[in-house]
């Protein structure tokens, strides 16, 4: 196997961002009686802002105008820009810098593939976006996972092909992205959400390099 870049995912993986999301989402979805707990938000990981409240009104067996759907996002992500204004290089998840240090010393490019619109400030807060050849976002308004075309627009843009590219993501929808873009995975965390994955860890804490080329070698 040749990899020549890592595509990270953002939200859990680089940082840990998926409280903040479900603060944001508590924050305005009780006023029109919409239930979000723990067990939903973590189905909302990876999905578009969009996507995230499809799920949420069809979990709650709900239908609303598309004048406060989008109402309803905008307030949801004024509250989560608010919530970022606390966030600093503390919300990395361990394991992750020392990893793209590893891969960057090992010549690989370096790229995020996220869904989030928010992808830069979070990367900019964190202190960790000049770490990063590139990043690929919601901006885009790409196809959103589990459609590939995030992914292999990473792999467009660095000039590689897909299956030279290593994902690491944190939800299953993220891995069938990867996998339908014909790229490696690996999923962090737990088996559940990540266990469709080429290869899988619990986190990325004291993961290193030569570790996950290890794994994926064994699972080719
Ligand atoms: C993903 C998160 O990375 O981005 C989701 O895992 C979130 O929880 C999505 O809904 C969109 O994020 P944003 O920042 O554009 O609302
Ligand atoms: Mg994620």
């Amino acid at each position: 196997m040749r990899l020549t870049a890592l595509i990270f995912d953002l939200d859990g993986v680089i940082a840990d961002t998926s409280d903040l999301h479900f603060q944001s989402w508590l924050q305005v979805t009780p006023e029109y009686g919409l239930l979000v707990d723990h067990a939903l938000n973590d189905r909302l990981r990876s999905r578009s802002r969009r996507a995230s409240l499809e799920i949420i009104l069809a979990e709650n067996g709900r239908e609303l105008s598309e004048s406060v759907c989008e109402d309803l996002m905008a307030r949801k992500n004024q509250v989560y820009l608010q919530l970022l204004q606390g966030m600093d290089a503390s919300a990395l998840l361990p394991g992750v810098v020392p990893l793209i240090e590893e891969a960057s010393a090992a010549g690989l490019r370096l790229a995020v593939g996220s869904a989030s619109r928010n992808a830069e400030a979070v990367l900019r807060r964190t202190g960790i976006r000049d770490r990063f050849d590139l990043v690929v976002d919601g901006n885009r308004d790409l196809p959103s996972k589990p459609a590939p075309d995030l992914f292999l627009e990473v792999a467009r843009q660095l000039a590689t092909l897909p299956d030279r590219c290593l994902v690491i993501e944190d939800a299953d929808v993220g891995i069938r992205a990867a996998q339908a873009a014909g790229m490696w995975s690996v999923g962090v965390g737990p088996v559940e959400q990540t266990g469709q994955a080429h290869v899988r860890f619990d986190s990325l804490e004291h993961v290193t390099l030569a570790d996950v080329l290890a794994a994926l070698a064994e699972a080719a």
